[in-house]
């Protein structure tokens, strides 16, 4: 489905492309920088911990794709001005978001986040399973203050954050399907977003249509950027990710590349199925496999399916802006921008 994009003036000058327009995204939402006052807020403690792990998982930087939603859906559905309401749920999203980027890497082990030690890494497992608890506490106090559909919202999606994690055992200890690595998908990942756009239609004053609608394309959007970053795993380097590349195969995640390439039948993918062995072994068959797979049938399918959600996404987000895709206010075209960037990271 296509997006709106601004209008082309002349035939000789090129459509600004998709990362072009997702800078302009956002640039109409300035209360960012707000957002951001309420996260660094509810950093207060008298224990240094809980003060210095956040900062300094905030400061290792990251898109703020969840702010950036609740507030370009916002002001999508005719919101003026941001108010507390709106910061407040903005915030209390990305702080949910950064206690599960802590307690996943305590999980995962994983030394390195966003091109500097993880905060598991750098601070040790106790002290970064607190300041993820302390977080999502934060959080709750923020989402507290709101209405009754707000909190329920929230709760539902915290259940599936932890629901779709203990669900992601490797493919060497349990069977994984397209359809089991779909729902794991939707909830690590999917339920957050879902959640950002939900409760910025219901805060906009939304009838329950549009915030099915909105649920839907939060939803769908979610599930496509996992793909992505599914992809990205085995189609980037190490200077994009921040991390190494191939780890999911090398952990044997049941990540929508994995489990497709097991489905292809490739017999080269039924290495995913036994436990890793020693560490060079381990390397050189990942460094084969990536190889195979990024030029392969198996991520262009993998992309088709990143395409169809975000498809989905695009439709919904039509209907419940009004079906008239002419009439969109910027914010509304902002987020068409936010479903193109998301796939153009690969597509
Ligand atoms: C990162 O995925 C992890 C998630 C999106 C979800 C993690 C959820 C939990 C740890 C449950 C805890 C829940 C709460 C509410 C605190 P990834 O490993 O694919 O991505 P990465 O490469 O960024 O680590
Ligand atoms: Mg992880």
């Amino acid at each position: 489905m296509s997006s709106p994009v601004p209008p082309n003036p002349g035939l000789a000058v090129p459509l600004p492309s998709a990362k072009e327009r997702f800078a302009h995204a956002l640039t109409l939402v300035p209360e960012l920088a707000d957002v951001e006052t309420v996260i660094r807020a509810s950093f207060k403690s008298d224990v240094a911990a809980m003060r210095d792990i956040p900062d300094y998982l905030l400061g290792l930087g990251g898109k703020r794709i969840r702010p950036v939603l609740t507030l370009l859906c916002g002001k999508a559905l005719g919101v003026e001005a941001i108010d507390d309401d709106l910061l407040d749920v903005s915030a209390g999203i990305e702080l949910i978001h950064m206690a599960t980027l802590m307690h996943d890497d305590i999980i995962d082990q994983s030394p390195v986040r966003r091109h500097q030690p993880s905060p598991y890494a750098r601070f040790g497992t106790a002290a970064t399973l607190l300041s993820g608890d302390f977080l999502l506490t934060r959080a709750f106090g923020l989402c507290a203050k709101l209405d009754d559909e707000i909190i329920t919202a929230t709760e539902q999606a915290c259940i599936e954050l932890v629901e779709g994690e203990a669900l992601e055992s490797a493919l060497h200890t349990q069977h994984h399907t397209r359809a089991s690595s779909l729902t794991i998908a939707q909830r690590k990942t999917a339920s957050l977003f879902r959640l950002a756009a939900f409760c910025a239609t219901h805060l906009a004053g939304a009838p329950a249509r549009t915030k099915e609608l909105m649920s839907t394309f939060g939803e769908s959007l979610g599930i496509a950027f996992q793909i992505i970053d599914d992809i990205l795993d085995v189609t980037s380097d190490e200077a994009t990710l921040g991390k190494k590349q191939g780890l999911d195969l090398l952990e044997r995640k049941p990540s929508l590349v994995n489990v497709l390439w097991l489905e292809s039948g490739d017999p080269e993918a039924k290495r995913l199925l036994a436990a890793p062995l020693d560490e060079a072994q381990e390397q050189l068959w990942v460094d084969s496999a990536l190889e195979r797979l990024k030029s392969g049938p198996v991520v262009a399918e993998t992309k088709r399916l990143a395409a169809s959600y975000a498809d989905t996404a695009s439709k919904a987000l039509t209907e419940a802006l009004g079906g008239d895709l002419h009439a969109l206010n910027p914010a509304g075209e902002a987020l068409f921008a936010v479903v193109d960037f998301a796939l153009e990271r690969v597509l």
